[in-house]
This record gives C-alpha cells, structure tokens and sequence, in this order.
C-alpha cells in the first residue's frame, strides 16, 4: 500500500533567539506558520526490512542523515513493526531554505508511514518522536498559526491568521543554521531575557488583535484596527537572524526591500532563511509581486498561509 501526503512548508512570523543553554540549543520564541507550498511524500511498506529513499534532487541525502530515514526508524521501534519501507521525496521545496522543508518531510512521512501500516502512534508519542528527530518538526504535528518555545520544539496552537496572501522568495544560497547560531552567539546583545520579553510582549499585542474572526476583506482596509498584517510590523515583531544573515548575504537584505517596494505588509527572512517573504493584502497584490520580482530576476512564488483545518484537510487531500 503507497500512502501520497503533502509536505507543507512553514514560515516564522517573528523569532527571537535566546540564551544557549547546556545542551548547545538556544531558547527560542517564534510564531511559526504553515503555508500553501509543498513537497510531495509518498510512502510505502513491503515484507522485508531496511528503509530505502528515492529522491530526483541530489542534494537530498539517502542515508540515515535524512530526516526521513530518522523518523522512520524511530517509528518503527515505537510501533514494533518490522517491515520495509520505502520513501519517495517530490522535492519542489528549497533545501536548506529556513522554510522547514526536511522536517516537514519527516513529519509527513511519519504521518503516511502511520497509515500504510495501519498502526497509529499516540498523540504523545508522535510529538515525542518527532521532537527527538529535530526541533522545527513538532510544528508539523499542529499546523495553522503555531507558538514555537524552547528550542523550538515545545509548540501550541495559536488562533489561526487568516488565510493571508504571501509571496516567497527562494535565493540560491542555502543557509546553514547552526552556522547563524554560531554567528549570533558572537555578537554583544542585551541580556536574552530582555529581548525574549520584549517579543513576548510584542506577541501579546499582535495577538490580542481580533483577527481571528476577520473576513478577508478587514486585510484589504487600511488602517490599525482592521489589518493585523500593519501590526506585525508595529508589534515590533522581527526575526533575530536577519542580524546575522543580512551582513553576510547583503542580497538578501535587499530581496525583503524589494518585497517592501512590491508593496509587502510585512517582509521577513524565514528561519535561519535564506528564504524571504512578503505577506500582501490581497491575491491580487501577491500575484502581481511575484511577476515583478521574477522580471527582476529572483525566484518568486505567489502563495498562501495556510491555516490549521485546510493544513490538515490538504495534507491527506
Ligand atoms: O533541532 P535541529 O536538528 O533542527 O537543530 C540543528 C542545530 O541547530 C542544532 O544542532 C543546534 O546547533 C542548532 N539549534 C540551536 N538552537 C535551537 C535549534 C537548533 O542552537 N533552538
């Protein structure tokens, strides 16, 4: 039986790293938040044993550095189950993009993986084994508008942002996070504590705002009250590795001006990036962006956030 699910990727809206701690992680705070774009997973299971990865895209590694191949093992333990398993990557998404791609990868291949051996794991255990794998693939197990806490891996569902137009810009250059970690830990900052309260009480305000129930054309109104996308800016709500991306990639700095000119409420690197977007009042707004900054000779795509219930419809879909 081969199970096809979708990978969905992910963007952060807001992220503030915090202080390393003794396990050579750093606290983290973000908002993280799923979006239309994907991979395609396909995942099935034979008599035999050994797990095999089947990838068009060198750069996808086979072996078990793959968090795919992680995962399964994992789940496989967890479940007792003693079969082959095959996995086979559609890869559309950046690798090394700061969009969340390999973790979303093993989510969903934990989540197919689940129903080609028609075993489930519990809610606990799947976050479990799926915060062992890495700390950006718990978000996957929650969709929608997500708080990310700890190293990243402690999530809970926020109210959802609306279905909100989006234009993501994929640079070349891939981005090494624990790289930018290093980098951070470098630079001379206020205590951590400060800054993470800072951004909690950012957060707090965004929050706050009756989006939640917003119809879409409350994005399109100007104005404080109706457009949550202005208050993301005005919350003070920014991505701390801009500051150590930014001066090494000065193009990519440029590429969040650029998504500003194209008329982006709000524009951010996502992650440890190198990935950018831009959220837009309007499809329309997106769309037209995207033309323009593909005739400018960057990698534009126009696309969505993509909130918990159509995450979860689209997944299996
Ligand atoms: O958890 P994940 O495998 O994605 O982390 C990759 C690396 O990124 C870690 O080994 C660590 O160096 C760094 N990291 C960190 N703090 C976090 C998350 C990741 O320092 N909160």
């Amino acid at each position: 039986m081969k199970v096809t699910v979708r990978s969905f990727a992910k963007i952060n809206l807001g992220l503030r790293i915090g202080s390393k701690r003794d396990d050579g992680f750093h606290e983290l705070l973000t908002v993280y938040q799923t979006i239309a774009l994907h991979d395609v997973i396909r995942v099935s299971v034979a008599r035999g044993d050994g797990i095999e990865i089947l990838c068009g895209d060198p750069r996808v590694p086979r072996d078990e550095s793959n968090t795919c191949f992680r995962i399964v093992e994992r789940a496989m333990a967890a479940l007792r189950a003693k079969e082959r398993v095959v996995i086979e990557i559609e890869k559309r998404l950046p690798v090394q993009g700061g969009l969340g791609g390999a973790s979303s990868n093993a989510v969903a291949t934990l989540l197919a993986l689940e129903r080609a051996l028609r075993k489930p794991l519990s809610t606990e255990e799947r976050l479990l084994v799926a915060a062992e794998v890495g700390s950006d693939l718990p978000l996957f197990l929650v969709g929608g508008t997500v708080l990310g806490m700890g190293r990243g891996e402690q999530v809970y569902p926020l109210t959802d942002l609306p279905a909100t137009p989006c234009v993501v810009i994929t640079p070349e250059v891939g981005v090494s996070t624990p790289k930018a970690f290093a980098e951070w830990d470098q630079l001379t900052l206020p205590a951590a504590s400060d800054r993470m309260n800072e951004l909690g009480r950012g957060l707090s305000a965004w929050l706050s705002e009756p989006y939640s129930s917003a119809p879409s054309h409350f994005l399109r109104r100007g104005g404080r009250a109706g457009n949550p996308l202005l208050w993301l800016d005005r919350a003070g709500i920014e991505n701390d590795f801009e500051q150590v991306v930014f001066p090494e990639y000065p193009e990519l700095r440029e590429a969040k001006r650029v998504l500003v000119r194209a008329g982006a409420k709000y524009a951010s690197l996502s992650g440890s990036g190198s990935t950018l977007y831009g959220l837009f009042a309007s499809k329309d707004a997106a769309a037209k962006a995207a033309k323009g900054l593909r005739k400018q000779g960057l990698a534009a795509q126009a696309t969505a956030t993509l909130p918990r219930a159509a995450y979860w419809k689209k997944l299996f879909g």
